[in-house]
């Protein structure tokens, strides 16, 4: 064991909260090239698909388990109406909202629906608040769920689908303090009560929980106003199951300006710096929802979160294009095991977004498709899927440079599905290794097996010339005296599983 291990012990006897898998959600908006191009390519396409979505992505996807997709904003939501997107004839409309494009509406609702089930996600549909009425996002839930012949079922399934979808999450509205209407918080609640309680699923066998616009900012008086109304509710008035957070990792202040590529150390401390922020941001807002509902019934809903950064050099600026670097991965684990920290209260996250924008999974370029490092992180974190937390002890130093500061390591531990303990390990250092002792009580094991993901480079990326540049690659390490020694490269993730 190397003298200078950082001792990590993990109590596999106390496991605690489920970590909900759809914290592992994602989020898929009408902007730049991540329906048009990169996933959907239309029946017609060279381009391999089903029934005009891309067979590449959709492989891509599935491996990631997927337990969500929110579609179709962000701001996009409250300027989108479904009755574009059904039907023969569709109606081509400008996306006011990301660069003023052409949208020719050729995916739509059963696209949509159809991409989910490809993907085996479930449906989550944010239905337009600001531009948009009460009465038409009634008909969309229903033109989507109803089980029974109505005139509206009917038409679905003239469309070609008569059996009722599943949409088991509906947003009502996005950011309504921004680009959904700049609504203060009394307009907003007015307009939640009567989404809440006019627009609903009628799907009898696929339960909907409903998610409320919720804060962006550390401010709390947003999150006061939205918990007091659900607080006030009455007996058969409306109800919601979650509030929305909307989190992005951007140093330095608006417009996003930290360069995705070719960044150097002071760069990648600043970026983890400010995303480790989440953790306070999840704890302030808590603490309000703790006022009005101390037995946690509302989901904390992290529904857009990851690093926002320069937009590729070239790409229209509107279409929110950037690359994905090692410290992409590393903060999207750092992330992901606050909202393992938070299980209890954050039971769902959406990261933005799926493919071609922002913090993305997946890049393509016409045929060409690269899975990112960020991609990589979310695969190795399956395991974590509904599994429990358990306690886990350790030193995580410092790392400091150019006056910023932050934790050295990271860890969490969980008890997967399927019995294994499994354990997250992040050395954000990216100049010295991590050596750390894991020790398990009870562990039988004589081999443990990981994943880990480490990369040439803190802004090394997979291009579609070198689509390898950084994948992870399994890792088998000897157990003595129910003890794991592990050396962890700099700014690197490792993923292990213990059979015990
Ligand atoms: O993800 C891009 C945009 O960021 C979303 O449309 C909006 O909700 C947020 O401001």
């Amino acid at each position: 064991m190397a003298q200078d291990a950082i001792a990590v012990h993990v109590d596999a006897s106390q496991p605690g909260a489920k970590i909900d898998r759809h914290i592992f959600g994602q989020f898929a908006e009408h902007l730049g090239t991540q329906i048009y191009g990169g996933i959907w390519v239309g029946r017609h396409s060279k381009i391999p698909n089903t029934l005009g979505i891309r067979k590449d992505v959709v492989a891509a996807l599935r491996e990631l388990h997927v337990p969500d997709v929110r579609w179709p904003g962000g701001c996009y939501a409250d300027q989108y109406h479904w009755r574009d997107g059904i039907g023969k004839a569709r109606k081509a409309r400008l996306n006011a909202s990301w660069g003023g494009v052409l949208d020719t509406n050729a995916f739509g609702t059963h696209e949509f629906m159809e991409f989910a089930k490809q993907i085996g996600a479930e449906a989550y549909v944010s239905v337009n608040v600001g531009s948009g009425t009460v009465k038409e996002a009634a008909d969309w839930l229903e033109y989507m769920t109803a089980d029974k012949p109505t005139a509206l079922a009917k038409e679905r399934a003239a469309n070609g689908h008569p059996a009722p979808y599943k949409v088991a999450f509906m947003g009502i509205g996005n950011e309504s303090w921004d680009c959904g209407g700049l609504m203060t918080p009394t307009e907003y609640t007015a307009q939640l009560r009567l989404y809440g309680r006019f627009v609903n699923s009628y799907n009898s066998a696929a339960p909907m929980q409903k998610i409320a616009v919720g804060p962006g900012s550390p401010d709390t008086d947003w999150t006061d106003a939205v918990m007091k109304t659900w607080k006030d509710r009455r007996g058969w008035s409306f109800d919601f199951n979650g509030m929305s957070l909307h989190a992005y990792t951007v140093f330095g202040g608006w417009p996003p300006h930290m360069p995705a590529t070719d960044f150097g150390e002071q760069d990648y401390a600043e970026v983890l710096s400010e995303t480790l922020k989440m953790d306070g941001l999840i704890q302030k807002q808590s603490a309000v929802m703790d006022k009005y509902d101390p037995d946690k019934k509302i989901t904390l809903v992290v529904d857009e979160w990851g690093a926002w950064l320069a937009a590729t050099k070239g790409s229209n600026t509107a279409f929110l294009q950037q690359q994905n670097s090692q410290r992409d991965a590393v903060l999207a684990a750092l992330n992901l095991n606050i909202f393992a920290r938070h299980a209890d209260r954050v039971r769902m996250a959406n990261i933005a977004q799926m493919v071609n924008v922002l913090q993305a999974m997946i890049m393509t370029d016409g045929a060409k498709m690269v899975r990112t490092p960020t991609y990589y992180v979310f695969k190795m974190y399956v395991p974590f899927q509904d599994a429990q937390i358990l306690p886990v002890t350790f030193d995580a130093g410092s790392y400091s440079v150019g006056g910023i500061s932050m934790p050295r390591v990271d860890a969490i531990a969980a008890r997967s599905k399927d019995g294994k303990t499994v354990i997250a390990l992040t050395n954000i250092d990216p100049n010295r290794p991590a050596n750390f002792a894991v020790s398990v009580p009870g562990i039988t094991a004589e081999q443990v097996q990981g994943q880990v993901l480490t990369a040439p480079k803190i802004d090394s990326v997979n291009t579609f010339q070198a689509p390898n540049t950084v994948t992870p690659r399994p890792v088998t390490l000897p157990v003595k005296d129910g003890t794991l020694a592990v050396t962890l490269a700099p700014a690197s993730v490792m993923v292990l599983t213990l059979d015990r």
